[in-house]
């Protein structure tokens, strides 16, 4: 199976990936991490590394252009290597950890190029960073961006807020009814709730982290039942 990890800078995606391919070890899986950020080396050892081919510093040199565009730039000729970057050999989990620049994903066709070279099931696990929930409001806008990320890449995508050992985000449910009465910002949410759960085959977020290993046994089951979901349904 692969786990394609999302989310917005800092979230913690490669922290999880080290961490997260840990525990699948431990439970007796094989499990690898492959670094599709161009921009900085891997703290963990990954079994294949975009950055063997791509490094978005010299882009930015060779091609003149700013951070940003040269990371769009990497991600294109990061493209022409995805047959390099998938590994082949047998892993029971391929966790892929990538750059948090979400636009990546939504003005590149590469997140959908490599969902296309993949063979085996994948599911996405879009990370946000509990510390940033500090309202309703910024709550939404993450579980839309999740939505979003999620349905650019078609792939059934669970939401994961990390960071628990510092900041517990609440239910759904209690920022819902924080924003009753609330004008457009509460209809929006209302809207955004049904929208999350048509969307995904599961919506309720969980909580985990990184840094402590707690809510990964959680995390574990709602990736198994990802997968057994959209297997009864194909
Ligand atoms: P980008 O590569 O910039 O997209 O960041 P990232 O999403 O890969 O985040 P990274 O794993 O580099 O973590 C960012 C910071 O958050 C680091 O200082 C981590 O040590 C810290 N961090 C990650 N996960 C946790 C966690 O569960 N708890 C706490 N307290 N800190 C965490």
């Amino acid at each position: 199976m692969n786990i394609i990890l999302l989310g917005p800078a800092g979230s913690g995606k490669s922290t999880i990936a080290e961490s997260f391919s840990k525990y699948l070890e431990d439970e007796g899986y094989s499990a690898g991490v492959v670094n599709l950020d161009s921009a900085s080396p891997p703290r963990y050892s990954p079994i294949s590394d975009v950055r063997e081919f791509v490094r978005a510093e010299e882009v930015m040199e060779k091609e003149g252009l700013g951070i940003n565009g040269a990371l769009l730039r990497s991600m294109e000729l990061a493209a022409e290597h995805l047959d390099d970057l998938i590994p082949k050999d047998g892993w029971d989990f391929v966790i892929y950890d990538t750059p948090g620049q979400l636009e990546l994903f939504m003005y590149t066709s590469f997140g959908r190029e490599l969902v296309s070279r993949l063979e085996s099931f994948t599911v996405g696990v879009f990370l946000a960073d509990s510390t940033r929930v500090t309202s309703p409001s910024t709550y939404s806008a993450m579980i839309a961006q999740s939505a979003i990320v999620t349905l650019m890449l078609e792939i059934p995508s669970i939401t994961a807020f990390n960071k628990s050992d510092r900041a517990r985000v609440k239910e759904f449910e209690h920022y819902a009814r924080e924003l009753e009465g609330e004008g457009v910002l509460g209809e929006f949410f209302e809207k955004l709730l049904k929208f999350v759960e048509a969307t995904s085959v599961i919506y309720r977020p969980v909580l985990v982290s990184a840094k402590t290993g707690e809510g990964f046994d959680e995390l574990f089951s709602a990736v198994n039942e990802v997968f057994c979901a959209c297997g009864d349904l194909s």
